[in-house]
């Protein structure tokens, strides 16, 4: 595991790095890939889409980068009045009526998460992408009295995975992508089923960096035992975005300070959901790629895959949070030896299923 001193250290100098790098490209003194000018629509097949956390941020932006592409797309939120509004906004948008509201989400809260599948499977049979992107960063107990960041981040959503498997894998080439972060690289050295229960504790410590650990571990888990069935899991670095996940800062330091910053070094919500929608519609990644982040990465290897996928050997955390935005790049996330066994034991007996 890496320290969270070693992240406070990094992350000025990656403040830095990125204004230097920007300006050598603005400059053209580098030149890296083109981020892609339009999300192709070409590799999107049939099926409903479902976005949690889509009323606002990078959801919002996956959302209608999919209902664009001619998807149907159901807006999960916790809130009637943001879903609808969401739904409402990305329609006029896209001209479409592709955006939906079926039923809340509440991932604070198991039951609420039983229910929202419950009314999902009741309208539609063929489910083939869910994108796990709500998240939080903040602390608190959970409905289910487990460590409220872990729940909402990590563990309503491999519940709400399993509930959905099923439709998602009668739709032959099923897609399920899991938010995580640079922060994963930050997350403790867990492997067994006691250490990932450790992690949902009530005020388990490292909740966040932890949660975004398990994305990766339960992707690349989801992959061992269903890709043979035609599923895909890819996980996801959005970058660092300027939304409102930083909601809880101090409002005047956001508005004079951070604000700013974060729009000159930050991505915006749009940029951000490039990786999430590539993960979600690239029909032709190969199958080393389970891990996508948006920076160019000039001092890593560089390899091109199928549909032109950039593809990095090796990353280190100082370049994944910050940097020239590329649209998608796959890298090789840090995973803790041992593999997922014990996070997906952990995780079906926090959730109470067999
Ligand atoms: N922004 C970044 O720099 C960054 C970096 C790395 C990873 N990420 C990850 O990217 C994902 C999207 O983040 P974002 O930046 O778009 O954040 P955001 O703008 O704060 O959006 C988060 C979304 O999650 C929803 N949500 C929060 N708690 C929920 C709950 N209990 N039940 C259902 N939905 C809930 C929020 O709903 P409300 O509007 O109702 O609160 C909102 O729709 C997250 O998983 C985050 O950890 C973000």
């Amino acid at each position: 595991m890496i320290s969270y001193s070693l992240f406070n250290l990094l992350m000025p100098l990656s403040v830095i790095y990125s204004l230097i790098l920007n300006s050598l490209v603005s400059l053209h003194l580098f030149s890296p890939p083109s981020p892609p000018s339009s999300q192709t629509c070409s590799a999107v097949s049939s099926g409903v889409a479902i976005v949690t956390g889509s009323n606002t941020g990078v959801g919002y932006a996956t959302a209608l980068a999919l209902a664009g592409c001619g998807r149907t797309v159901v807006i999960a939120c916790r809130s009637e009045e943001k879903g609808r509004k969401a739904v409402d906004d990305i329609n006029e948008e896209t001209g479409t009526k592709n955006a939906v509201w079926v039923e809340r989400l509440d991932l604070n809260s198991f039951l609420s998460v039983r229910r929202f599948a419950d009314a999902i499977k009741g309208k539609y049979d063929k489910i083939s992408i869910l994108v796990n992107n709500a998240g939080i960063n903040t602390s608190g107990i959970s409905a289910d009295k487990l460590d409220q960041c872990f729940q909402v981040n990590y563990l309503s959503h491999f519940l709400l995975t399993d509930l959905l498997l099923p439709e998602i894998l009668a739709s032959g080439s099923g897609r399920v992508v899991n938010l995580s972060s640079v922060m994963h690289h930050f997350g403790s050295d867990f492997s067994s089923r006691s250490d990932w229960i450790s992690a949902a504790l009530p005020s388990a410590p490292n909740a966040y960096a932890n949660s975004k650990l398990a994305a990766v571990v339960f992707t690349k888990e989801l992959n061992r035992r269903y890709g043979e069935k035609g599923l895909r899991s890819i996980a996801v670095n959005p970058g660092a975005v300027n939304s409102d996940i930083w909601r809880s800062f101090n409002p005047t330091l956001r508005k004079y300070i951070l604000g700013p910053l974060f729009d000159k070094v930050y991505l915006d919500t749009r940029q951000g959901a490039t990786a999430s929608f590539a993960a979600a519609t690239g029909l032709s990644f190969s199958p080393s790629v389970v891990y996508l982040q948006p920076y160019w990465l000039p001092f890593n290897k560089l390899g091109v895959g199928g549909e032109g996928e950039v593809m990095y050997k090796g990353t280190h955390p100082a370049f994944e949070m910050l940097g020239v935005h590329v649209g998608y790049a796959s890298v090789e996330p840090r995973v803790p030896e041992g593999g997922g066994e014990g996070l997906w034991e952990a995780s079906k007996e926090a959730v109470g299923i067999r």
